[in-house]
């Protein structure tokens, strides 16, 4: 992707958090995924009193492009207020894997420094369907 399109998913991802519903971390992430198709879902993390039913800004971003439809997608921008630049937790590695293995992970923060990541690096050795036998019972 070019540099200018990698900014216009950094940006949105920036607007999206926020919207961020951060009141116990105060932790605002937001997150930019672009479908092959040239359509952007973006998300922010949605945390939750009972604090194990937080999502993180990447899966409300997959979860809403996947329920559109989309399928394929090129590439996820996430975007926090940190000098060290965020990357996505395990649960959404794993979502990643599944859903856009091929997508180029765009970590940025708000100074504007940016670091590119391939979903591969970020999960090795993953666990997927090809792992589910199907047996007869
Ligand atoms: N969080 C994300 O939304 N994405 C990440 O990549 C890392 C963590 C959220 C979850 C929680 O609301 C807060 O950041 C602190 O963990």
């Amino acid at each position: 992707m070019t540099n200018e399109e990698r900014a216009i998913l950094i940006s949105a991802a920036s607007r999206a958090r926020e919207n961020a519903h951060a009141p116990y971390s105060q932790f605002r992430v937001g997150a930019a995924l672009r479908a092959n198709s040239g359509r952007i879902f973006t998300g922010c993390n949605i945390e939750n009193s009972s604090f194990g039913l937080t999502v993180c800004a990447e899966r409300v971003a997959v979860f809403k492009a996947l329920s559109e439809g989309e399928r394929r997608f090129d590439a996820i921008a996430v975007v926090a207020d940190t000098e060290r630049l965020t990357p996505p937790c395990g649960a959404c590695r794993q979502i990643l894997w599944e859903f856009c293995r091929d997508a180029e992970v765009v970590l940025a923060n708000l100074s504007g420094q940016i670091t590119m990541r391939r979903v591969p690096d970020l999960l090795p050795d993953a666990f997927d369907a090809s792992f589910i036998e199907k047996k007869e019972d």
